[in-house]
């Protein structure tokens, strides 16, 4: 069926479809297009249904050009934006139901609206809290209530959602590299933890799978310290706790693992010093700003044959980027850790996506003066005196 019209009465049959279909648990999905509004980087919008602890709503996913926002909404207020944006600012629609597809195109005031019958279609289920094969089961705990990204009722905030899957991910990434540590409870040290986010996932998956372990969140500010313990305590998590005071203040012996995720500039320096000094099996940082050593190559002497690259200030920052932590790897393989660097979650999320992992493995010594041949090579080819770590080994 294919009817032009100028009447806006097919926007109000295609949400009536909308309607029935939710109220009928058949829609699949609604797709919106051709956006012309205010908002310079939406591209599109997606409609499904959710079930969660106070009832059914549409989810909105906002689709921008680098990032999708999730807004729940209750019918009533869902249908007014639906009719607005298809009267206003989208010009197509794709309606998908159990039974039926609905294709609406709006050209000015001509609207078309087509109906194809479906067959065999399930509608996807709308229990927003199933596991989806992520590490942590579920989304009613305290502790990602305490941090907001849980609501109230249990379920992910609708602004929660980025931070649960970057989470998740985390854990994803973290947990078989604690798994192999061979301790029988190995001791985590988080350098610069922050609210934690990192240091609750990971104890509450470690615990789920029995594995016992001690994680210690070190951070220099106080409430954070304290916000963090509280959290800890009223979730059961008797092994995990937080210590205010700087990363090189703090004594790391006996730690098996030193991680520290966006600790800022050098402090990440001063968390891998702390990892080596302490003799940890295992030093995973993921690194923030590349200040000191972008400073340096400004400074200092780089060779003439790099100029035309890095006088634009965009590719010094990211060669300061790659210069800064190839000589960390380095300097970690001087002190015998097997060293892998590579991206750990989207750069859609943070630009800062890097994970340095440094596994000892005993080869102390080996290849040594290579290794300070490559680091001195390196620091002369981009004019660097040197490498705050450095200062730190004593070298
Ligand atoms: C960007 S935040 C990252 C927090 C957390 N690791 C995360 O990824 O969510 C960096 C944190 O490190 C802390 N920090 C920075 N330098 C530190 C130092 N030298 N000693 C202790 N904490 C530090 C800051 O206070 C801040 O909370």
């Amino acid at each position: 069926m294919s009817s032009p019209t100028t009447a806006p009465d097919r926007i109000e049959e295609l949400l009536s479809a909308v309607k029935n279909s939710f109220i009928a648990g058949s829609l699949v999905r609604l797709k919106l297009g051709g956006y012309s509004g205010a908002e310079p980087d939406l591209k599109g919008v997606e409609v499904k249904k959710i079930t969660v602890k106070d009832g059914d709503k549409f989810s909105f996913t906002y689709r921008y050009k680098t990032r999708d926002i999730i807004k729940n909404f209750i019918q009533p207020e869902a249908l007014a934006l639906l009719r607005t944006g298809l009267r206003e600012e989208f010009s197509s629609a794709q309606l998908a139901t159990t039974g039926f597809d609905m294709t609406l195109e709006r050209n000015g005031l001509k609207i078309r609206l087509k109906r194809i019958d479906v067959e065999g279609r399930q509608a996807p289920s709308t229990d927003h809290n199933r596991a989806k094969n992520r590490p942590l089961n579920g989304s009613d705990k305290p502790w990602l209530k305490a941090l907001g990204i849980a609501g109230k009722d249990g379920a992910v905030r609708a602004d929660g959602q980025d931070k649960y899957r970057q989470i998740n991910k985390m854990v994803e990434i973290f947990a078989p590299l604690i798994q192999v540590l061979q301790a029988e409870q190995p001791l985590i040290i988080d350098m610069g933890a922050g609210k934690g986010y990192l240091d609750f996932a990971l104890y509450d998956y470690l615990a789920s799978i029995k594995r016992q372990v001690g994680i210690v969140g070190v951070e220099m500010r106080e409430q954070l310290v304290a916000d963090g313990n509280a959290n800890a305590q009223a979730s059961g998590f008797d092994g995990l706790s937080f210590q205010t005071g700087t990363i090189l203040d703090f004594d790391a012996s006996g730690a098996d693992a030193v991680i520290a995720l966006h600790a800022c500039d050098t402090a990440t320096d001063d968390a891998i010093f702390k990892g080596i000094s302490a003799g940890a099996s295992l030093i995973a940082v993921a690194p923030c700003c590349h200040k000191q050593i972008r400073r340096q190559m400004e400074a200092g002497q780089p060779a003439p044959k790099l100029m035309p690259m890095l006088r634009h200030g965009v590719f010094l920052e990211r060669q300061a980027e790659m210069v800064t932590d190839t000589l960390r790897a380095l300097l970690l393989e001087l002190n015998g850790y097997r060293t892998k660097v590579f991206e750990f979650v989207s750069d859609a999320h943070t630009p800062k996506n890097n994970l340095i992992v440094a596994e000892k493995d005993g080869r102390v010594g080996r290849d040594r003066e290579i290794v300070l041949g490559q680091i001195a090579e390196l620091k002369t080819l981009f004019g660097i005196e040197q490498h705050y770590l450095e200062g730190l080994l004593g070298l």
